[in-house]
Formats: structure tokens, C-alpha cells, sequence
């Protein structure tokens, strides 16, 4: 039996979805019992050249000939962005269609109002591709891991700022400097800002945090901070103390009580989650039965994204030939309380730049002492003519007992400024507790 797909959209990941279908026809047939179809293919500019060859009266601009047409059962949106993309999957899913889509930005804002569509509609809405690339880890969440309490989720999900952290790791330049040749390279977008400032990254937290907690977060309960802060400096601090900087996304749950965190973090260097590099991806998954789990792949690209669109759409088409498409159930059982106050004591790196004169160090020790803050290294270093460049390391701390440490030295006359405060990842955090 035929399925007929209509695809929105033909860029870097819809093309790779042509590909794929292309050439898995025949064993999607041998599996699902229905032969995969691209009956049109939404874009904005039908004459511009494409990643795989086409026949062009597939082509359309026009929204409706795929979203009213009925022989299109599964359509699957590669275009991004919130609008019009919203309003496409809205009207499919009402009709009746069911709708795969790499989007995360739509999924980590509307990604309830979707779903509550789909549910309604009885059919399927499925989303592996937007976190991840091609690492299978919404299913896993959704499916494999449910007789779990997660406590913990935490990882490397976006490639762009792993790509930048990786190359200043390697070559000691600078952001601005790899920022440029990541953008030449088509690594990183004209408009960085969503990356480099933690927000893309904030967003599949967002996803896979209601998954992984079965409880509904939302973007503005992350507390984010990107990359734009990290120098060759503290790069280069951070391996000499024996650390790589990550920027990582973690979500932890006790009692109904989750913290939801996206910042740069000192990674020990053995840590595996050093080891992701480049455009890789790496999640970290912490199950009450199922122990650590830790995923691992391509986190972006044409062909692993759409490895993830046509593993939903296999799924689908399984579906549609057995009837049991439209009845995955709720993703939010229970309702749970945002406290981005109760992160758990840890370890922080500050770096900062004082006036290089006898005391002033003396007087750093004793804003941290009297805060409580104990200090675990500390690296002095000579700076420009009359400064010096200061590095602490410190103990297991609070982190409003830090943050009131830092403000009262940030205060002093002999500190010029504190440039980063940044949290240490312990040797044991993947290790069985
Ligand atoms: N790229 C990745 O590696 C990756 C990885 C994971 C998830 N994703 C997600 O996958 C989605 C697609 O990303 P992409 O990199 O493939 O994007 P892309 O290369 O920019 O492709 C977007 C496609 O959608 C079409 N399009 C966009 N807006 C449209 C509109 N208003 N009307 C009609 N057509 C429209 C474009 O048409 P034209 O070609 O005519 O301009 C283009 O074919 C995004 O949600 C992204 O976040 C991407």
C-alpha cells in the first residue's frame, strides 16, 4: 500500500529525508507493510538548486497542497521557525494527518499544544530529529526508560558551541577568532546569538526535561548562560587545573522539586562527556532501574537528522498498517516546582583581575573565609603592568553563599574585575551512586 508524505520543506534536513526515503523505499515496504510516497514538497523558491536530485513538479509554494490534499497521510516538516510552521503542523494534525517534525523550536514552545492537537485528532505527532541530530533519545525517554524516576538529565546538545569550545580547546584562540571561522565554515549561523547564548541549547532542555520528568517546563524556567564569557583564558586555566569547558544542559528532579541549568561547566578530562567533540552530541541519562545511561552520536547534518525524521516516520507507517497510531498518551502526569535555588553545593572556578600589590590576596581570603567559601586551589598569575590575574577553585559550596563571596570581592578596591564564575562537574557524576 502507498503512504503519501508531504514534506515542508527541502533544505539541509528535508533533502536528506528525500535521500533516505529514495533509497529505503523498498525495506520500509518489507517492514511497515506501506511504501513511502514524497507526494509534494513545500518551499519558497521552487527554482533554486537542490542537495539531491528532484523532479520539480513535485515542488510547490503553496501551503494548502499539501495540508488540504487527503491522500497526504504523514507530513513531515523540515522548514523551522515558529511561524508559518505552527499553523502548518496545527492544520495537518486537524486534518487528520499525522506529522513528524525536526523542529525544537516549535516543540520546546508549543510542543503542549501540539501534542494536546494530536491527541485530540487521534494521530501521531513524533519529534526524534529536534534534539540530538541522530541520536535516538526522545524515544528512549518517552518509550524505553518509563518504568524510571530520571533524576538526572544532563548533556552536550548543541554542536555549535561544542564545535567552538572543541576548537579553542585545541588551538588556544580565542572565540571571537574560532566564532569567525566557524561561521565561513557554515558551522555557525550569521546571528550566532541563539547558540552561542545558550538559548538553542535551553530549549531542547525544555524537551527533554517534560519528557524525561513527565512534567511540563517551560524556556523561561532555564536559567542560561552561554559562552560568550569563556577566553583563551580560561581555557587555558581549565587545562592546566586538568578540566575541558562544555557547555552543558542539565535537569535534575527530586520530590517533585526540578533545577533546569544550561552553562559553561570545568568537565574533568576523563570525564566522558569531555571526550564529545566537535558537532557530536552526548546525553547523560540518570534512571532509578535503568541506571546511567549515556547517549551519543551525530548531534546535527543532513543525512543523521534525517536518519532521526524517517526512524518516527517508519514508526508511523508501522502504525498505520497495525492500528495503534494516536494512543501514546500524556507526556505531563504530575506538576512540578522550578526551583533554580536549590542547585545542589558544588564546586566553582573564579577568575579575576586585581591590582598586583602585597595584600591583596590576604584581603580575597578573607571575604571568602568570612562568607564560608573554603578554598581548594589558587593560581596567581602576573598580568599587565601593575595587575595581576587571579585563579580560586573552591569546595563544595552553596551557590548564594558563593554569589555573596563573589559580590563582597567584586567590591574591593584592589579587584578590577571578576571575569567568570563557572561550576566544576565531579569525577563521579556518571559513576553509580
Ligand atoms: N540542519 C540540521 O543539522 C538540523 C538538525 C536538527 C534539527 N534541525 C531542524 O530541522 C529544521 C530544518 O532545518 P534545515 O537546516 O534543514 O533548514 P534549511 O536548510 O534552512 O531549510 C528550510 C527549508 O524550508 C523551506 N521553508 C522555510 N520557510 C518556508 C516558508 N515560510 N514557506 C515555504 N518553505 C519554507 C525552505 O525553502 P527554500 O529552500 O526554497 O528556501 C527550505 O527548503 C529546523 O527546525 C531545524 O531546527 C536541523
Amino acid at each position: 500500500m502507498d503512504v503519501c508524505i508531504g514534506l515542508l520543506g527541502c533544505g539541509t534536513v528535508g533533502a536528506g529525508v528525500v535521500e533516505l526515503v529514495r533509497r529505503r523505499t523498498d525495506k520500509i515496504e518489507a517492514l511497515t507493510g506501506s511504501r513511502p510516497v514524497i507526494r509534494r514538497i513545500l518551499v519558497r523558491n521552487p527554482d533554486k538548486p537542490r542537495a539531491v536530485p528532484l523532479d520539480k513538479s513535485l515542488l510547490t509554494t503553496r501551503a494548502e497542497d499539501i495540508l488540504t490534499d487527503p491522500e497526504v497521510r504523514v507530513v513531515v516538516e523540515t522548514m523551522g521557525g515558529i511561524e508559518p510552521a505552527r499553523q502548518y503542523v496545527l492544520a495537518a494534525l486537524r486534518a487528520g494527518k499525522h506529522v513528524v517534525t525536526a523542529n525544537k523550536d516549535l516543540m520546546a514552545l508549543h510542543g503542549t499544544e501540539l501534542l494536546e492537537t494530536a491527541a485530540e485528532a487521534g494521530v501521531d505527532l513524533m519529534y526524534e530529529a529536534a534534539v540530538g541530530g541522530a541520536i535516538p533519545v526522545i524515544r528512549p525517554l518517552q518509550e524505553c526508560l518509563t518504568a524510571n524516576e530520571i533524576s538526572e538529565i544532563k548533556g552536550i546538545v548543541n554542536g555549535t558551541t561544542n564545535y567552538i569550545l572543541s576548537k579553542m580547546t585545541e588551538t588556544g584562540a580565542d572565540l571571537g577568532e574560532v566564532l569567525r571561522e566557524a561561521q565561513a565554515l557554515g558551522y555557525a549561523e550569521a546571528d550566532p546569538s541563539s547558540d552561542v547564548d545558550g538559548l538553542d541549547a535551553a530549549r531542547k532542555l525544555v524537551i527533554l526535561a517534560t519528557l524525561a520528568f513527565h512534567a511540563p517546563v517551560r524556556l523561561d524556567q532555564v536559567t542560561v548562560q552561554g559562552i560568550r564569557s569563556i577566553t583563551a583564558a580560561d581555557v587555558a586555566y581549565a587545562r592546566e587545573l586538568g578540566y575541558v569547558i562544555k557547555l552543558l544542559a542539565s535537569g535534575s528532579c527530586h520530590q517533585d522539586k526540578v533545577v533546569l541549568q544550561v552553562q559553561p561547566t570545568l568537565v574533568p578530562k576523563h570525564h566522558p562527556l569531555a571526550h564529545v567533540d566537535d558537532a557530536y552530541n552526548a546525553l547523560f541519562v540518570r534512571g532509578d532501574a535503568a541506571g546511567n545511561l549515556m547517549f551519543y552520536g551525530r548531534g546535527a547534518g543532513s543525512l543523521p537528522t534525517a536518519s532521526a525524521v524517517m526512524g518516527d516516520v517508519i514508526e508511523v507507517l508501522r502504525g498505520i498498517g497495525l492500528p495503534q497510531v494516536g494512543v501514546r498518551g500524556p507526556a505531563c502526569l504530575r506538576r512540578v516546582e522550578v526551583r533554580p535555588d536549590l542547585v545542589p553545593p558544588r564546586r566553582y572556578y573564579i577568575r579575576m583581575t586585581v591590582a598586583d600589590r602585597p595584600g591583596v590576596f590576604a584581603r580575597i581570603a578573607g571575604v571568602f573565609g568570612d562568607a564560608e567559601v573554603s578554598m581548594e586551589t589558587v593560581v596567581q598569575r602576573r598580568g599587565g603592568r601593575a595587575s595581576a590575574e587571579v585563579v580560586i577553585v573552591t569546595h563544595d559550596v552553596p551557590l548564594h553563599q558563593l554569589q555573596r563571596a563573589v559580590d563582597q570581592v567584586a567590591l574591593l578596591e584592589s579587584v578590577e574585575a571578576v571575569h567568570n564564575v563557572l561550576p566544576l562537574e565531579t569525577d563521579d557524576e556518571v559513576s553509580d551512586r
